[in-house]
Order: structure tokens, then sequence, then C-alpha cells
């Protein structure tokens, strides 16, 4: 199902809010940025400046200042909180998480960048995981998905028509990914734990998970299409009672 992207702005951020049980996407193109340059170095801490540094290419370095930038408006405006003065800690895989302030409910989150685009997931409920890949084909996708995919989602990715293939697999990619955000996990250690639907005509759905004490049925996602020439995975750990999209804009 395609979702509507409503524009916001950064005064209008604190109505975005995600309800209990709902879940808000924000969505930012590296080209569109919503603060200048200045006002984005400004909000990030010490260690967030001294990673976006070490990055050397401008483009890495502005999606992931800019990725910083907003989550802590987002953080900020959905905690009415200062969002320079937000602390996060890092689970061992390198997952973001909120340190302080501490909140009940909780604040879960999770971003994921990709060439111009940055996504960020939000929910006051359950875990998030969320992925955004560009349109394209990423090389050999039936070497990749013998390697990375279960066996019985790689035959049914070979056993499609050709021209369904490419899209296929990056909705088999997004939604395993997505799953695997949700909980801290590493790539190519846990993509084949997670079972999801593939056929494009399917709805974004896991299957199966190989996941200790935990099934399925107690995950949802959702397809994402933020953009032209990109999509997306947001994986819950909960059933989600609704999903508010966003793009937010500069003003
Ligand atoms: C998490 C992972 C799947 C993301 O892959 P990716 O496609 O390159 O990245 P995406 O753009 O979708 O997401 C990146 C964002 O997810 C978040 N993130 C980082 N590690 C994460 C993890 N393990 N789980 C969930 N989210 C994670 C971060 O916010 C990151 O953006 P930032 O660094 O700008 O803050 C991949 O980096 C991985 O496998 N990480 C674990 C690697 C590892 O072994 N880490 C140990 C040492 S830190």
């Amino acid at each position: 199902m395609e979702h509507n992207w409503t524009m916001v702005s950064c005064a209008g951020l604190p109505a975005t809010a995600p309800r209990q049980g709902t879940v808000s996407v924000y969505c930012v193109h590296a080209d569109q940025p919503f603060l200048d340059w200045q006002e984005c170095m400004v909000l990030l801490d010490e260690d967030e400046q001294s990673r976006a540094a070490r990055l050397k290419f401008d483009e890495p370095r502005r999606r992931y200042v800019l990725a910083r930038c907003l989550l802590r408006c987002v953080a900020g405006a959905v905690l009415d909180h200062d969002p320079a003065a937000l602390r996060f800690f890092y689970m061992p895989s390198g997952k973001p998480e909120l340190e302080w302030p501490e909140t009940t409910p909780p604040f879960y989150f999770n971003l994921t960048h990709s060439f111009d685009l940055v996504l960020l997931a939000v929910a006051r409920h359950a875990p998030v995981g969320v992925d955004v890949e560009k349109r394209r084909v990423p090389g050999d996708i039936h070497r990749i998905a013998s390697k990375h995919f279960l066996p019985d989602e790689a035959v049914q990715l070979a056993s499609m028509p050709q021209p369904l293939q490419p899209e296929a697999f990056l909705r088999a990619w997004t939604r395993k990914e997505a799953c695997l955000k949700a909980i801290g996990g590493h790539l190519f250690r846990d993509l084949k734990r997670f079972h999801v639907s593939l056929h494009p005509s399917e709805p974004a759905t896991l299957l199966g998970t190989t996941l200790e004490g935990r099934n399925a049925g107690e995950w949802h996602m959702a397809h994402l299409e933020p953009a032209d020439g990109y999509l997306g995975a947001l994986a819950v750990m909960a059933p989600f009672e609704g999903l508010a999209t966003y793009r937010v804009l500069a003003g």
C-alpha cells in the first residue's frame, strides 16, 4: 500500500508525534535540507561532529549530519526537549538508542540513508527498524540471494518472471534489513533469521523468524515508497494501529 507523504516544517514537528500504538516515518532529501549546514552542526554533539569530520567524502558527511539533525529535531519535538541536549548511546552492533532524557513510554527510533534520502522511524510502543534503498539492480541478485536469503526466498525469486525479479529482490532485502535493524542486529549474520514476503503483489509481511522467543505474528511491517526511485520497509516488533509518513521541509 502506498502512503501519502504529508509536508511538514520544523515548526510543525510537535504535531507529528506518534500516538501510543502508532508509528511516524520522516523523510528528508539531502538536496533539500530542512535546516542549513550551520544550524545542523550546532545541534550535533562532540561525538557526532567528530564522526562527521572523519567522513572523507562530502556526500556521506552531508547525509550523516542531516540524519542526526533530523533525529534530534524530531526527538526534541516529540519529547518537548532541547534537541542539542539529547544524548545517545550505542548497542554493541552500533545501533543508537536514546540515553537521556529517560522517557516513559520509551522513544524508539531507527534511521536509514541511501544516496539523497534519509528516513527516520519513530514509535512509543515497540522497537522499530527501517531501511531504504535506491531502485537499481545491485549486481547479481541471484548470487546475493543464494548467499543471504533463505532457500525458499531464493527459489521464489528465481521462479518469478524476469522483469519482476529486481523489484522483488529489493523488497525482500529492505524487509529483512528493517527486521534486523529493529533488533539491532548485524547485516550478514541476521538476514537469514527473517523469512519475508517478496512478490510485488504481496503486502510486506514477516512470514517466519528463527529469533529465540519470538514469533513472526508479533511483528508488523509496511512497504514504503518515500520518493521517486526509492523503496523501503518498516518493521515494528508489535502490531501498530496507524502509520503517518512525513516529508520534512525547510520553513
Ligand atoms: C546496521 C546495518 C545493517 C546498517 O546497514 P546500512 O544499509 O549501511 O545502513 P542504513 O543506512 O540502513 O542504516 C544506518 C543507520 O542505522 C543505525 N544503525 C547502525 N547500526 C545499527 C544496527 N546494528 N541496527 C540498527 N540500526 C543501526 C544508525 O543510525 C545508522 O546511521 P548513522 O550511523 O548515520 O547514525 C549494518 O551497518 C550492520 O550490519 N551493522 C552492524 C555492524 C557491526 O558489526 N557493528 C559492530 C561495530 S560498531
